[in-house]
């Protein structure tokens, strides 16, 4: 389907206000499908963190939520980072406050503190290693099996990790509330019309969810299966966003969303708050931008570049 005229013309803005600023735009998987068709490079939080540290633009344009464009600066920080809305949050990172991390840790002397890289600068500067849901098991199994790991701030992921590692990891009780909305019942029901189809799910989903899929990934690694499996139907939970992305690399297949007990589909609200028009006053602009502490950086690089350290 042809995109509608505005939608084309936006895009014809960005990529004029793209070369202009020497800018590169990175976006997530969950974007919506117009900002994907102009970013440079698409992927999960991993590969972005990545693209972000080993580009030569000027200005980033940062098309995911805060904490993903944060990272960025941290590991670029001679660029400039900027984002459509800064208001695009993250429910599960707001759960981990820096103080409350600091007594948490505080009350486990000794410990080693992991960190899904969904959390602010703050809270990356007190961890000692970050990891992401694609390398969240490489990470946990490179720490030395007698230390004690206490692991935030996403207790499904976490749990996971344990089930991969045969680790016990002392969690952080938070959730992504766009994820935990998927239920066994919902997912059932869908399964049920497509008996053939195999159910790919992200780790932040609950434990009675992941128990029902085939696979149980990053949604980086969602592609890859997808692409190798013999299947021909997937029922993908996760964002929905991640479709579009499904869509196009891996054509000839049919792509599911996963549904919740409400909705056919599942939208993450943070996401969703990046538009266009907001890609095209962030570059004409050149804000909102990304400032952080100095101190706070300084210390946050340490545990994310020790995980970039150990490869993709
Ligand atoms: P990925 O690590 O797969 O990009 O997921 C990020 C995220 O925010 C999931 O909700
Ligand atoms: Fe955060 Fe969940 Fe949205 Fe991912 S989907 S950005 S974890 S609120």
């Amino acid at each position: 389907m042809n995109a509608p005229a505005n939608t084309v013309q936006l895009q014809r803005r960005v990529r004029e206000l793209k070369g202009k600023r020497n800018a590169v735009i990175l976006a997530h998987n969950y974007q919506v499908p117009e900002i994907q068709d102009v970013a440079d490079y698409v992927g999960d939080s991993l590969g972005l963190a990545y693209k972000a540290r080993e580009t030569n633009a000027d200005v980033i344009l940062f098309c995911g939520v805060h904490f993903m464009a944060e990272t960025a600066k941290i590991v670029n920080p001679a660029k400039r980072v900027i984002i459509p809305d800064l208001e695009a949050g993250c429910s599960l990172a707001d759960s981990c406050d820096a103080d409350a991390l600091a007594k948490w840790r505080a009350e486990h002397p000794g410990v080693t503190v992991v960190a899904y890289i969904n959390c602010t600068a703050a809270v990356k500067a007190q961890t000692d290693i970050i990891c992401t849901s694609g390398n969240a098991v490489k990470v946990v199994n490179s720490i030395p099996r007698n230390e004690q790991i206490l692991f935030c701030p996403d207790e499904n992921l976490g749990q996971w990790v344990m089930e991969q590692t045969g680790r016990k990891l002392i969690l952080w009780p938070g959730v992504c509330h766009v994820h935990v909305k998927f239920t066994a019942e919902s997912l059932a029901k869908l399964r049920a019309k497509h008996p053939g189809a195999k159910i790919v799910a992200h780790p932040e989903c609950l434990p009675v969810v992941r128990s029902m899929a085939d696979e149980v990934c990053s949604t980086e690694k969602m592609i890859a299966y997808c692409q190798e499996s013999p299947s021909k139907t997937f029922i993908i939970v996760t964002e929905s966003g991640m479709l579009h992305r499904l869509r196009k690399e891996v054509p000839g297949k049919e792509f599911i969303a996963g549904p919740t007990n409400t909705c056919s589909c599942n939208e993450c609200e943070y996401m969703k708050k990046n538009t266009l028009e907001k890609c095209v006053t962030a570059l004409e602009n050149l804000s909102p931008e990304i400032a952080l502490d100095e101190d706070i950086h300084r210390r946050a690089l340490v545990p994310i570049e020790r995980m970039l350290a150990l490869g993709k």
